[in-house]
């Protein structure tokens, strides 16, 4: 009886309703909340990485452009790269970079570069952030890569899932103040790292940046040590780690720019390195 109402029923709700609105819509199949978060961070790294070619387009075709004016619409024919791009494919490329700043040498260290003609990556901490935006706001002007260096520089890989995600949320959130933008590259202090911080980096769209030649300069505070330390130990494809908060490292920078010139090699910035990240991949390189 109840099966024989039904039909009825559903006989006469087919015959009040158009033939369009009766049709099924296709099932859309609901996507897991960690998939959902993985194509989020796919999509953000490629947005970023689509701007970070226009800016190299931009300022290779008009070097005074303002950071943020609208790139041309039709492509200018493909000229020979200038070497602070380090050629087409980045093949003698290193990323130079720089923990636990801002601060008071910082500025110092960006004149230097900006003399040189190099870039490089500042991994900053959230405090520093906060009270040297002005700081920030010149690295990104200037075609540097600005990193997140957590807000306390604790040890990640002694904390849990929701701490680590605090100390990223916190220095991505002072990036963010100061530049306008956040950032795909997390350097957890101390390279301490650990299945949690892999999951928390990927869940929030960020790689993580360590280091495959370590200058050990906050402890050898000689300029020339950390010079030939960089130097020395650097290949093509290597992550270099200095800190731009000691006077001696800052010191050697332009010693460290044109060592690895005269070996052939050309100081990027790591999103000049690394292009397209993946998200809560470890880089200690690139290859
Ligand atoms: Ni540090």
């Amino acid at each position: 009886m109840r099966r024989i109402l039904t039909s009825a029923l559903t006989v006469l709700i087919a015959a009040a309703m158009p033939a369009a609105a009766h049709a099924q819509l296709p099932q859309i199949p609901r996507l897991p909340a960690s998939s959902s978060a993985d194509i989020q961070g796919e999509i953000n790294h490629r947005l970023e990485d689509a701007r970070a070619q226009v800016e190299d387009f931009s300022s290779q075709a008009f070097p005074h452009t303002a950071p943020g004016k609208k790139a041309p619409a039709a492509p200018a024919p493909k000229k020979p790269q200038p070497r602070n791009n380090g050629g087409v494919d980045c093949a003698n490329c290193v990323a130079i970079t720089y923990d636990d700043g801002p601060g008071a040498e910082t500025n110092r260290l960006l004149d230097k570069l900006k003399a040189k003609n190099a870039h490089a990556s500042f991994m900053v901490l959230a405090p520093n952030a906060y009270q040297h935006p002005e700081l920030l706001k010149r690295m990104k002007a200037e075609g540097h890569t600005i990193g997140n260096h957590t807000k306390s520089h604790r040890q990640l890989n002694t904390l849990s899932y929701d701490q680590v995600s605090q100390e990223i949320d916190a220095g991505n959130a002072a990036i963010k103040k100061a530049t306008g933008q956040g950032t795909r590259w997390v350097r957890p202090p101390y390279g301490a790292t650990n299945a949690t911080v892999d999951q928390a980096t990927r869940d929030k769209g960020v790689s993580q940046a360590l280091w495959d030649v370590d200058t050990v300069d906050w402890k050898d505070r000689n300029s020339d040590h950390v010079c030939s330390a960089a130097v020395q130990g650097a290949r093509a494809g290597s992550i270099v780690l200095m800190h731009d908060i000691h006077p001696t490292t800052v010191d050697a920078a332009d010693c460290v720019i044109d060592g690895l010139r005269a070996k052939g090699l050309e100081p990027v910035s790591l999103d000049r390195l690394l292009r397209t990240p993946v998200a809560g991949k470890r880089y200690y390189a690139r290859g």
